[in-house]
């Protein structure tokens, strides 16, 4: 568990950042380096209750480096049993500084969706927000979301989902570049 405290503020990097050449803001990079997903296939090969899940790995600037170190968590959300997987709120990773979401602005199916991430870096709620769609779009090389690979084996399994598969159109990992919020996005 991590010290809110203790954390530097980032705002107070700001001023830094607005000097660098060329008017661009500090770069707070989010790297999503690992996608596990697992849905109920619909349709007439049907696996019935299956409950849908769907966890990420990402790397994130340490708040409490100031040569540039990164931590490393996992996100995870599990839907019910024979609820179709949608829009999910904000829910802790296991380091609980980040929170991510599937926001319903951005969801379209379990192959076409947008993911969010928030850090909270001050006590007062400030703090770097990310987000990237990701599409499984297989054969599409205009496409420059298409990280994900979805499949299917037999009759009675789930369609797993990854980044980096056997129908990745890109690979990872997925840069994410954050901006720096006041508050979290509701
Ligand atoms: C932290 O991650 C960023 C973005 O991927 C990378 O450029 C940087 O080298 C990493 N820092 C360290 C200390 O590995």
């Amino acid at each position: 568990m991590r010290a809110i405290s203790n954390i530097t503020p980032i705002l107070s990097l700001l001023p830094l950042a607005l000097s660098a050449p060329h008017g661009r803001q500090a770069v707070h990079e989010f790297d999503l380096t690992g996608l596990a997903g697992s849905f109920p296939t619909d349709g007439v090969y049907g696996t019935g209750p299956i409950a849908s899940s769907l966890s990420i790995t990402i790397t994130y600037p340490d708040p409490s480096s100031t040569d540039g170190e990164n931590l490393t968590t996992t996100c995870s959300y599990s839907w019910p049993s024979s609820t179709a997987p949608g829009p999910t709120d904000w829910t802790e990773c296991q380091d609980s500084s980040v929170q991510w979401r599937l926001p319903t602005n951005g969801w379209t199916n379990r192959g076409n969706y947008r993911v969010e991430l928030y850090q909270t870096l001050t006590a007062d709620g400030a703090g770097l927000d990310a987000t990237h769609y990701l599409t499984f779009n297989p054969g599409t090389p205009s496409d420059p979301n298409a990280y994900l690979s979805c499949i299917q084996m037999g009759k009675f399994t789930p369609t797993i989902c990854q980044i980096d598969g056997p129908l990745s159109v890109v690979r990872g990992p997925v840069v994410m570049y954050a901006s720096e919020e006041t508050a979290r996005p509701n």
